[in-house]
């Protein structure tokens, strides 16, 4: 089964490009749909082809369980931990079809419910206008315009992306398997505008593909045999399918913009890079570089509340598996 995998990601370098071919999809989506019709929350969920574009770990149809458990076992990190809460400003960057926004719309237990607001960032103008069409007033999907080989071939090229969002006006910035599909100019410049957003005193957290933590299963399906520049690559033809990187890297470009705390967690799945803006200068100084001790941690870098829940803590957080 393993190497019917390996052999398919070789034939099909893009699964996401793949979901654009209509003639493909178009039984998938129809067959999914009759088997979903006694459902109701299965008929809530995006069309097939947007979950398998977004990753589904290869299944093909029956795949509503793995879309839906990802971004809750997600939320139980992000809240469990104090990243965020629920009247918290939220920017998902790389947002897909909604999957992490969906767990926020749908939560409503005993008077508890997102009462925050939840931006979400994306390329596909065909994902994002369905998100538009099923998500409240609480969100807001905005298509950014900018050249991806594999996301996006008609947008547009060299201008450094910025962010439709103000400086400090975040509470939690986050990024499931988007870095797993950019290169080193654009990277480094979505991790600037995430910092520029974000609060002082407010964590980001990014899954990425780090060489370095790549574990047995990983490998099977990638080995990313090409270099260019910082990033390894699975494909020259498809740059973005899939894009590697050093932990030195992805810790030295978080400390060269002034993040600290910076950490990065060994899956399983994807690493998750999780980082801070500090609240002030000195807090930053103090913070040092990358990977702060305990002590550091403790002594200065913190705001008092979130001394009680610190970065640094043993526990993985959920298989990020998208691709
Ligand atoms: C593997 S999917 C993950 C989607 C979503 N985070 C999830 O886990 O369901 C990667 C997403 O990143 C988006 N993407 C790729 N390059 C991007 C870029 N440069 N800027 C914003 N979004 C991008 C793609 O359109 C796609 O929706």
């Amino acid at each position: 089964m393993r190497n019917l995998d390996t052999i398919l990601r070789r034939l099909v370098p893009s699964v996401a490009a793949l979901s654009h071919c209509r003639w493909l999809m178009a039984p998938l989506d129809w067959i999914d749909r009759l088997l979903s019709s006694p459902f109701r929350e299965a008929r809530r969920l995006p069309p097939n082809r947007f979950r398998i574009r977004v990753g589904v770990g290869n299944r093909v149809l029956f795949n509503q369980f793995h879309h839906l458990l990802l971004p809750i076992n997600f939320w139980f990190h992000v809240f469990s931990r104090g990243y965020a809460s629920f009247d918290s400003q939220i920017l998902d960057i790389g947002c897909g079809c909604g999957r992490f926004a969906m767990p926020l719309r749908d939560y409503d237990l005993y008077d508890s419910r997102f009462t925050g607001r939840y931006t979400g960032l994306d390329l596909d103008r065909e994902m994002i206008d369905w998100c538009r069409r099923h998500f409240d007033q609480r969100f807001d999907f905005v298509c950014l315009n900018h050249y991806s080989r594999v996301y996006n071939p008609t947008g547009e090229r060299g201008a450094p992306v910025i962010f439709p969002v103000e400086d400090d006006s975040q509470d939690f910035v986050f990024a499931i398997s988007l870095l797993t599909h950019l290169l080193p100019s654009d990277l480094e410049q979505y991790l600037r505008e995430t910092w520029r957003v974000l609060k002082p005193g407010a964590v980001m957290t990014m899954s990425v593909f780090c060489i370095d933590f790549l574990d047995e299963r990983l490998r099977q399906r990638w080995s990313f045999p090409y270099r260019q520049g910082a990033a390894y690559l699975q494909s020259q033809r498809y740059p973005e399918a899939a894009v590697a990187y050093e932990k030195r890297y992805l810790l030295d470009v978080c400390s060269s913009i002034g993040y600290g705390g910076v950490q990065l967690r060994p899956g399983p799945g994807q690493a998750l890079l999780v980082a801070k803006k500090p609240v002030s200068a000195r807090a930053a100084f103090l913070a040092g570089p990358a990977e702060p001790t305990q002590s550091e941690i403790d002594s200065d870098f913190w705001s008092e509340e979130q001394r009680a829940t610190p970065l640094r803590s043993p526990a993985a957080p959920a298989a990020l598996d998208t691709d």
